[in-house]
């Protein structure tokens, strides 16, 4: 969903076309998160932008340059350049200080234009301008006072209010004081306004500053110092490092990819902070409603666990397949430092395991693949915990506000720990007192800070928009909070074992399970012209026959669904012909004997059946040379879905590039769905 980033250079000199080229990038790093428009804005020189205007500007720094586009972000690029070139507007010019902000944007208020594009602006002259994440909920309030005031509107967006807003506040408090500072104005413009929001404004009254704020959605500040002996300590005071005059780079973005190739020092801004960079140097005041003063703070800089290859797509066309590729390793990750031979050691649970055991129940809450990932591990800590467990979708655990008690384990899983719903259905649970526990791959997401405790997946960054790999290693981290919540029952003492045997031995078996990849793009092949494809699953793999299903309909835009094989006879098989694709899992464990019989039932209907089975069962469960079979690695049977989740993760990634369409943005899609 939308995007920020911003990027302030100090006592260093950059041309103009460097430091669009940063912004640009910044933008690209940011369009996995899926968008439909994008803008920039940058510093002009007077003489150049006076020649567009009437009149002379209200203040005396040079004007911005203000760029909006619908589409893609080469679209923006093109139109940029070809826009600066008729302005003649000398893209070698050298800023010693710059301050620079640019966004992506996936329209909720207003369709998606260069007029409902950010920055938004105060009007004329661009006194103002704001780039903003999140929603405004009281935006049509503010809106009706701005318009009795003599404001008027351009777009058809909530985020226009806001600066407008800034600039009312500005004027109010000129015309009386004379004097007002960027952050009295921020301070005065954050009071009035409601929902969730991160903000980054920039104006041409306080010419090379920057102030960002957050309330709810996500924004991190980079820092980069360029003198170097500092650069690479990891705990830097903010403070200390801002205030020294020394030339540095500094970056706003609501995600770590834009910033990691710049820098891997940053700060998570929280929400109430008030970020203001001025001459270098970087101050944040904390907003606390119950005071009038707004109070100052010391922050520590953080350091980023992330490697720059993870951005980049290396040896493969699209991050989707890179992904896929790359599970043996992300599962490597995810199980590093917390395998023992008789158990496992998850430092984010330990102090908290008690509690979990004492539970009622556990209830795993997520939306999408993040769901489907908690519906594998649902039979297995059934199993190993001895606690029930019931599955929520985070949307309609808030629609129907089911009851969620102190006695409550509450499980939150979500990739990007940012998804509006799960994170409400956190909130939810809280207030009602129950345990909540985070299960995500971003560290300092929103997820992470406000779950009592929880485990990080350390999957790697995750790009395409279609899960995989931060799939594969949410089941495999649920295994191991399963097995540690039920490492004191002695009876399964010898089943954990072998599932940690198994686990440990996972990553190879996935390296085998990827050898089909030119196998699941033959029947990629043969199934282009479906309209339609059918997954059945049961027991450990109902979860995978969903998540399979999921897969196919995000990217290749094929319907798809994925069903409960015991539901068959109760509905599905009236859809059953010659030409209608079904997959049923039928690999070995419990279920497999009545996988066998769905088969017969479904090859008794002439269905156009693929099977998967494990290794060596193709004969023995195909009922015809007409079935396809794809067989793959036996593993312990409650980790099977790993195994299984791959080869339909490939068929949905060669089905999408074979029917031409975007792999890793798929059509009306976003990574992370930060509104409701
Ligand atoms: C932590 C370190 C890891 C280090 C290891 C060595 C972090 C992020 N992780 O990993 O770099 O190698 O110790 O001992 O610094 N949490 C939540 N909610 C969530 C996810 C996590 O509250 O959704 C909390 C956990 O309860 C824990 C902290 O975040 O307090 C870190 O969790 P995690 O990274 O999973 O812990 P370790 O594996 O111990
Ligand atoms: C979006 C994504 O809908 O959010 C899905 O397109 C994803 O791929 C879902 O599964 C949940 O996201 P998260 O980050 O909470 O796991």
């Amino acid at each position: 969903m939308c995007g920020i980033f911003a990027y302030l250079n100090y006592n260093v000199t950059r041309e103009r076309r460097y430091i669009l080229e940063v912004l640009f990038n910044g933008l690209r790093r940011l369009e996995y998160r899926g968008y439909d428009s994008s803008g920039v804005a940058i510093d002009s020189d007077l003489t150049t932008v006076e020649g567009n205007r009437m009149g002379s500007p209200p203040y005396d720094a040079p004007p911005p340059l203000v760029f909006r586009q619908e589409g893609k972000i080469e679209s923006l690029v093109g139109s940029v350049y070809s826009e600066v070139d008729a302005m003649d507007i000398n893209l070698e010019e050298p800023f010693l200080i710059h301050a620079g902000i640019a966004h992506t944007r996936w329209a909720t208020h207003g369709v998606p234009s260069p007029r409902n594009s950010h920055p938004q602006s105060s009007g004329a002259w661009d006194e103002f301008l704001v780039v903003h994440n999140g929603i405004i909920t009281n935006y049509e309030v503010l809106k009706e006072t701005l318009v009795r005031h003599g404001f008027t509107f351009d777009s058809e967006t909530d985020t226009e209010v806001i600066p407008k807003l800034a600039k009312f506040v500005f004027d109010k408090a000129r015309d009386g004081e004379g004097m007002v500072t960027f952050s009295q104005v921020v301070k005065e413009v954050m009071r009035q306004l409601e929902g969730a929001y991160a903000l980054i404004f920039k104006s041409s009254h306080y010419p090379n500053e920057l102030i960002a704020c957050k309330r709810g959605s996500t924004l991190l500040l980079g820092v980069k110092e360029l003198s170097g002996e500092t650069s690479g300590t990891l705990f830097h005071d903010v403070k200390a490092l801002t205030t020294n005059g020394k030339p540095k780079e500094l970056f706003f973005s609501s995600d770590l990819c834009a910033i990691v190739e710049h820098t891997k020092n940053y700060l998570a801004v929280e929400d109430n902070e008030v970020v203001h960079i001025k001459d270098g140097s970087v101050s944040i005041l904390k907003f606390d409603y119950g005071k009038e003063k707004p109070a100052s703070v010391q922050r520590a800089l953080s350091f980023l666990e992330m490697e720059v290859e993870q951005i980049k797509k290396g040896k493969y066309e699209h991050f989707m397949q890179k992904e896929i590729h790359e599970q043996p390793h992300s599962l490597t990750t995810s199980m590093r430092g917390r395998l023992k031979e008789n158990g496992v050691n998850l430092g984010g649970l330990k102090d908290h395991l008690k509690s979990i055991r004492h539970s009622r129940r556990i209830i795993f809450i997520g939306c999408g693949t993040s769901y489907n990932a908690a519906l594998a591990a649902r039979p297995f800590v059934e199993e190993l915990c001895g606690i029930p467990v019931t599955m929520e979708l985070a949307s309609d655990l808030l629609d129907r506000q089911g009851p969620v008690y102190r006695e409550d384990t509450a499980v939150f899983v979500s990739q990007s720990g940012e998804t509006a719903d799960t994170l409400l259905a956190l909130e939810y649970a809280l207030e009602n007192g129950a345990l909540c526990v985070g299960i995500t791959n971003t560290v300092g997401s929103t997820l992470a800070r406000k779950t009592h405790c929880g485990v990080h997946i350390n999957a790697g960054c995750e790009i395409g928009v279609a899960s995989t790999k931060a799939y594969t290693s949410q089941i495999v981290v649920m295994a191991m909070m399963a097995l540690a919540i039920g490492s004191d029952r002695i009876s399964s003492q010898a089943r954990r074992e072998a599932i940690i045997a198994c686990l440990s031995d996972l990553p190879s078996k996935v390296t085998d399970v990827l050898k089909l990849d030119g196998e699941m793009k033959d029947l990629a092949e043969s199934l282009i012209g479906a309209e339609s494809l059918l997954v059945f699953g049961r027991g450990y793999n109902y979860a995978t026959a969903l998540e399979g299903a999921l897969k196919v309909k995000e990217v290749a835009l094929m319907h798809s669904e994925g069903m409960l094989a015991g539901e068959m006879k109760h509905g599905p098989l009236a859809l059953v012909d010659e030409t209608l694709p079904i997959i049923v899992i039928a690999t070995r464990d419990a279920c497999f004997s009545k996988q066998q019989s769905v088969i017969q039932q479904l090859h008794a209907r002439k269905g156009r059946l693929i099977v998967m089975c494990s290794k060596g069962d193709a004969s023995a469960v195909c009922p015809s040379e007409t079935c396809r079979a794809i067989e793959v690695p036996q593993v312990a049977d409650c980790l099977q879905p790993v195994i299984n989740i791959v080869p339909l993760q490939l068929l949905a990634y060669h089905l999408t590039v074979l029917r031409g369409y975007d792999v890793d943005q798929p059509r009306n899609l976003a990574k992370s769905v930060t509104t409701q």
